[in-house]
């Protein structure tokens, strides 16, 4: 958990332009987007411990009533960026390294009758708004656009975009 919040914190500073420091990792904190991040590496923790189970709904609570974020995946990459931490939903098979997720983003079940959950690879930037739904790969370092609905696989390093998402293009 530690190696990836550190991992976490560095991407966070590279989007924001900033030098990785002492001083610039301090302010990081006062930021929605890591506060958000901790708070999942914290929850996806306490979930994989039965004996820490309240501290996982604490943790979930936490980041309902103030990050509006709900969050079910712990295979979770490092390098997790959420960078406007506004309702956001994930229930992902799992996630890669270095992927960010923007708000209004929705990673989770096509429907409650089928409990397969996307696999969203390395490097996958999620525009504004993108739902990911059912049992697909999203591929290694492909961006979903903003209100992408995504209903089929999207190949490595792809562009996808509208409803249902079309692949655009290789990057
Ligand atoms: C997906 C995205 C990265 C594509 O960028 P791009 O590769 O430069 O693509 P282009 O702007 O050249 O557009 C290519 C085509 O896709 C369409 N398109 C682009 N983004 C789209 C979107 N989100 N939904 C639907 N169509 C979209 C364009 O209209 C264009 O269609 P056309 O070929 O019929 O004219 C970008 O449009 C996007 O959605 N980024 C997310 C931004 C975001 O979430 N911002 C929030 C910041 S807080």
């Amino acid at each position: 958990m530690k190696k990836s919040f550190k991992q976490d914190i560095i991407q966070f500073l590279k989007s924001e332009n900033r030098e990785i420091n002492l001083q610039n990792i301090l302010y990081s904190f006062a930021n929605s987007s890591i506060q958000c991040v901790l708070l999942i590496r914290l929850r996806s923790y306490f979930l994989q411990n039965k004996y820490t189970l309240v501290l996982s709904k604490i943790t979930g609570w936490i980041l309902e009533r103030f990050y509006s974020t709900s969050i079910f995946t712990t295979d979770i990459g490092a390098g997790l960026l959420i960078p406007h931490p506004l309702c956001v939903v994930i229930n992902a098979k799992s996630i890669g390294e270095n992927c960010t997720i923007l708000q209004g983003c929705t990673i989770g079940l096509l429907s409650t009758s089928d409990p397969q959950k996307p696999i969203i690879g390395n490097e996958v930037y999620l525009g504004a708004g993108a739902k990911i739904l059912g049992p697909i790969k999203v591929g290694d370092g492909s961006t979903v656009g903003a209100n992408a609905v995504v209903l089929s696989d999207i190949p490595e390093n792809a562009v996808a975009v509208g409803i249902p998402a079309r692949t655009l293009s290789k990057k």
